[in-house]
């Protein structure tokens, strides 16, 4: 048996799953199967075995071997909430809210979404992608294999195109699998009413991101001062006719309704929530939607931190993404997203890993291929640097602990 890279003397094998596992909910939640002492074989980008390093079969021949004397293996986390094709950062606006301006406040002066969107609109695509690639990297190296990228700061028909080309093109430039979805619907420019806005993108931007076949999703900014209920199911609706599943940005600033509109729209996740209660909690549960946590988001605004322990004693699923964007989250890490689950929204680091990777994984209709140490799965795993357990990950936060990065069953950065 020959394969082409092995992984010897693992100390702990995390997340190891049969391929009919595909979401952690409710008490399952606390399930992480870890395999001690072990190998893992990997072929032609593929996991191909596993096991404890006592059962590793005398004849795998390998053409490269990896001794992770010490190391923790876990699958590549999958990031299921980001913006990260944008053109600038925006630290003007953190010194705003240092000085005591809320989101709300910055957004009303025109700034926020706005001026993300003024930026954006002045650079041609390749530079771009220029801008946005470090940034696909500098997941990669923090322990990201597959990310969904967002448009919403193009809101032109063109502009919106051009975000959206940008975000496929990574997947060109780099090893990430990239979903990507259409989030026109994110604010309204200022040179245009509301309601001519939301007929340019069910009339002119949908058609012409579908027909290019760009978005695998479609997402609207439900919130008080953006898109209102109603409005969110037209625009839902529109995207849905091209074949785009909706994903909402939900709950984030007020108690806006979003939860209500992902569940009866069938949205694969609702994702923020940082302001829900439990009617919240009850249309979740009669729903197959991914509730989606974003606690970075929560931290940089200063805002409450999603109810994770209600939704998992509920018997709920939770994922964990990162919303890196330059507004409101600007950090794709994941681990840290893990550290602050656990420590601001009283998840164990068990809970919080399932919420980083099969259930992020599922959120992306991704869970065939990502997500869990699985035979037959896209071989996309990371090695820590040596570490005592892996609660160590979640707990440690703001170390880089991730050493060797594998994608596509190619090492990839180390
Ligand atoms: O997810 N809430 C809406 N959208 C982003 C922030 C966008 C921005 O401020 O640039 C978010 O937090
Ligand atoms: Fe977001």
């Amino acid at each position: 048996m020959i394969c082409d890279l092995l992984l010897t003397n693992i100390k702990g094998l995390v997340q190891v799953r049969n391929a009919d596992f595909t979401r952690a909910s409710g008490k399952s939640m606390a399930e992480l199967p870890v395999l001690t002492d072990a190998f893992l074989s990997i072929h032609q980008s593929k996991i191909i075995s596993f096991g404890s390093m006592s059962s590793m079969p005398a004849n795998l021949k390998s053409l490269q071997t990896i001794d992770c004397n010490g190391r923790f293996v876990f699958p590549s986390f999958v990031d299921s909430h980001t913006h990260l094709v944008f053109a600038a950062s925006r630290e003007e606006e953190f010194v705003m809210k240092i000085n005591g301006a809320t989101y709300q406040d910055i957004a009303a002066a025109g700034g926020g979404i706005l001026n993300s969107a003024r930026k954006l609109q002045t650079l041609a695509e390749d530079e771009l992608l220029e801008r946005s690639l470090p940034r696909a990297w500098e997941i990669i190296q923090s322990g990201t294999g597959a990310v969904e990228i967002k448009s919403g700061y193009g809101l032109t028909v063109k502009d919106e195109i051009k975000m959206l080309r940008v975000a496929k093109r990574i997947a060109q430039h780099t090893p990430l699998t990239v979903k990507t979805t259409f989030l026109g619907a994110h604010a309204v420019p200022a040179n245009i009413t509301k309601e001519a806005y939301i007929q340019t993108i069910i009339q002119e931007m949908i058609p012409a991101v579908a027909e290019e076949k760009l978005a695998n999703y479609i997402d609207v900014f439900c919130e008080q001062g953006f898109f209102t209920p109603d409005e969110t199911e037209k625009i839902v609706e529109a995207g849905k006719a091209f074949g785009m599943k909706p994903r909402l940005h939900a709950n984030q600033l007020y108690n806006s309704g979003g939860v209500q509109v992902g569940v009866k729209t069938g949205a694969l996740s609702v994702d923020h929530l940082e302001n829900i209660g439990p009617e919240e909690i009850e249309a979740l549960k009669k729903s197959a939607v991914m509730p989606t946590a974003l606690p970075g988001a929560a931290f940089f605004l200063n805002l409450p931190f999603p109810l994770g322990r209600a939704m998992i004693e509920a018997g709920l699923p939770l994922a964990i993404a990162s919303d890196y964007n330059p507004g409101s989250a600007p950090s794709g890490n994941m681990s840290l997203m893990m550290a602050l689950a656990c420590i601001k929204m009283k998840l164990t680091p068990e809970e919080a890993i399932n919420a980083a990777t099969i259930n992020t994984a599922d959120a992306l209709e991704l869970s065939a291929t990502h997500g869990s140490i699985t035979a037959g799965k896209q071989a996309n795993i990371f090695i820590t640097k040596p570490i005592p357990s892996y609660a160590f990950l979640p707990y440690a936060f703001g170390s880089q602990l991730v050493d060797k990065v594998i994608l596509n069953g190619k090492v990839v950065s180390e």
